[in-house]
């Protein structure tokens, strides 16, 4: 027995050495921590079980019959995270530069099927060359079970994908397929074809970091949800992340104890919204002072900033937050504002996450290049993303809701449980200067003066159409509330809505406006 046991320390410390000691220095060196490492940082102490350690590849070709490392380059298992389950797997990249192949595949679809199986969270921290080249069409097929398992579990399962290196090629559509892309700056890239083979195609220069760096894809493709400056940052926020975020869809998010009171009045929001309406102003700080502790995870913060979407928690109940930010662009709905907002809307919904919305939008960004970049398309995306949405829905409208925005922006007429408004809201079809142009053209020319009509008029219109009153007497509006007591409003509302329960029209499937 005794020899038994040694022979399976050994094994195991051979596991733990991975691509052996230079590898590590190497890993080292670029300031990335390896894949046990990684695992042992993001998951709670002594909580991580390995499964297929063992495992080595298939190939005979190329001189790898020699060369097997026992795992493969992929370490894989489950533990908890603030004791919830969740199962992850971490590359190696000091194991064949973490590329995959069909064992290593096989090891991931073993986790993901039991995350699946078990609802709990899947977590994938990336960090690989690619395909293994000397396998061939061994590990095309392999990523091809990784994604069917990825588009299996969409919304069934959180699935996070954390990028701490390379993500090259094909492999890329993984993490696009999971619910968040967390990025390390300098040190993680994601991108189909890299600066050496866009330079021979199109002759286009670029550094990987520009090309598919944590700042390139989320402040401009949109593709990554947060960019961190390092693994263990990136690690936290995975966690923190999580902590908003239910086991699966058959669940809700856990809540925590509130140390904020849930009945705080704030005379400081009464002055935040600008009574001029063409004056902006930060609707994050109206966020920060009505959640519980102004604790708010912005998601996608660098991209499509006229739209802010994020987590916080009311009474210690994770919500989503939605707002349009008037800081940017007026807080208008663009293509990208418009998917940003539908992509969060539908991951909450899945989610069980209720929705909370701050509206201040003048409309759809008017302009050839938004039209022909398919305004149309995408901003029908929030509109069916929010009509689609069951769980608990709650808006406030704080200023401007025109036109077209005002219903995409979680109106009473796409289901909101509750609506408010602030004194200062602005409700109709358009802004009171379009409008008054439009309709009292002709008494605006014939005016002694013409600029104190248009004002006089503005005014009326301001006052008598465009006020929330207005939407209120006809029950658009539940309720014009003071600014101040914003927090208990939505607190009782979100309490009330708890036991929410919306049957399902029988379909396949909607076909989202993709
Ligand atoms: C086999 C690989 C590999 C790969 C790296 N290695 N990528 N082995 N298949 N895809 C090995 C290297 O040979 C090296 O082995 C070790 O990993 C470390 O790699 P280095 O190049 O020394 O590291 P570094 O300088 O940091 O460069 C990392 C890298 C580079 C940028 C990732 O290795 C690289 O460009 N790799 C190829 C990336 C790529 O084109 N992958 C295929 C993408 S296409 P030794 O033995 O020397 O230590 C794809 C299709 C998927 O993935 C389609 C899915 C549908």
């Amino acid at each position: 027995m005794e020899n038994k046991i040694k022979e399976l320390q050994e094994r195991n410390r051979q596991v733990e050495l991975g691509g052996g000691l230079d590898s590590i220095a190497k890993q080292h060196e670029k300031g990335k921590m390896t894949a046990r490492e990684r695992l042992h940082y993001l998951l709670d102490d002594g909580s991580f079980h390995e499964i297929d350690k063992y495992v080595t590849h298939r190939c005979y070709d190329f001189g790898l019959d020699k060369k097997r490392v026992p795992g493969d380059g992929v370490v894989t298992g489950y533990g908890t995270i603030d004791g919830r389950d969740v199962f992850i797997f971490a590359e190696d990249f000091t194991v064949f530069g973490g590329s995959l192949s069909g064992a290593f595949s096989e090891k991931i679809c073993k986790v993901m099927d039991l995350a699946h199986k078990n609802g709990a969270p899947i977590i994938g921290l990336k960090d690989s060359g690619g395909a293994r080249i000397q396998e061939g069409v061994a590990s095309l097929a392999g990523y091809g079970e990784i994604f069917k398992r990825n588009v299996r579990s969409s919304g069934v399962i959180p699935q996070i994908s954390v990028i701490m290196g390379p993500c090259a090629g094909g492999a890329v559509y993984s993490p696009a397929l999971t619910d968040f892309i967390i990025m390390v700056r300098e040190t993680s890239n994601m991108f189909i074809t890299g600066p050496q083979v866009i330079k021979e195609v199109t002759f286009e220069e670029v550094s990987s970091e520009d090309l598919g760096g944590a700042m390139a894809h989320n402040r401009k493709s949109g593709v990554a949800h947060f960019a961190v400056d390092s693994d263990k940052q990136a690690l936290d926020l995975a966690k923190e992340l999580l902590g908003f975020l239910p086991q699966s869809y058959r669940e809700k998010s856990p809540p925590v104890a509130c140390t904020d009171d849930p009945n705080r009045t704030d005379k400081e929001l009464n002055v935040i919204v600008p009574s001029n309406p063409r004056l902006p102003y930060n609707v994050k700080k109206i966020i920060e002072r009505v959640v519980d502790n102004g604790h708010f995870l912005e998601v996608q913060r660098y991209y499509a900033r006229n739209m802010v979407v994020g987590f916080g928690r009311l009474n210690g109940i994770p919500v989503g937050i939605i707002a349009n930010q008037p800081y940017f662009l007026a807080g208008c709905l663009d293509v990208r504002a418009s998917m940003k907002c539908a992509r969060f809307v539908r991951t909450c919904d899945a989610f069980n996450i209720p929705l909370v919305t701050f509206v201040d939008v003048p409309g759809f960004l008017p302009g050839v290049k938004q039209e022909h970049g398919g305004i149309i398309k995408h901003g029908a995306k929030i509109i069916y993303a929010y009509c689609e949405a069951t769980v608990p829905k709650i808006t406030v409208i704080l200023r401007k809701a025109y036109g077209g925005a005002y219903l995409a922006m979680c109106s009473k007429h796409f289901d909101g449980d509750m609506n408010f408004a602030f004194p200062t809201g602005e409700i109709a079809v358009m802004g009171p200067e379009g409008a008054c142009n439009i309709v009292f053209r002709k008494e605006i020319a014939q005016a002694d003066d013409p600029e104190a009509m248009r004002k006089r008029l503005v005014d009326e219109y301001r006052n008598k159409l465009a006020s929330p009153y207005k939407a209120a007497e006809l029950g658009y509006i539940d309720e014009v509330i003071s600014p101040e007591v914003t927090r208990p409003n939505l607190i009782s509302a979100l309490m009330l809505l708890q036991k929410k329960k919306v049957p399902m029209p029988e379909k396949r499937h909607g076909n989202v406006p993709f």
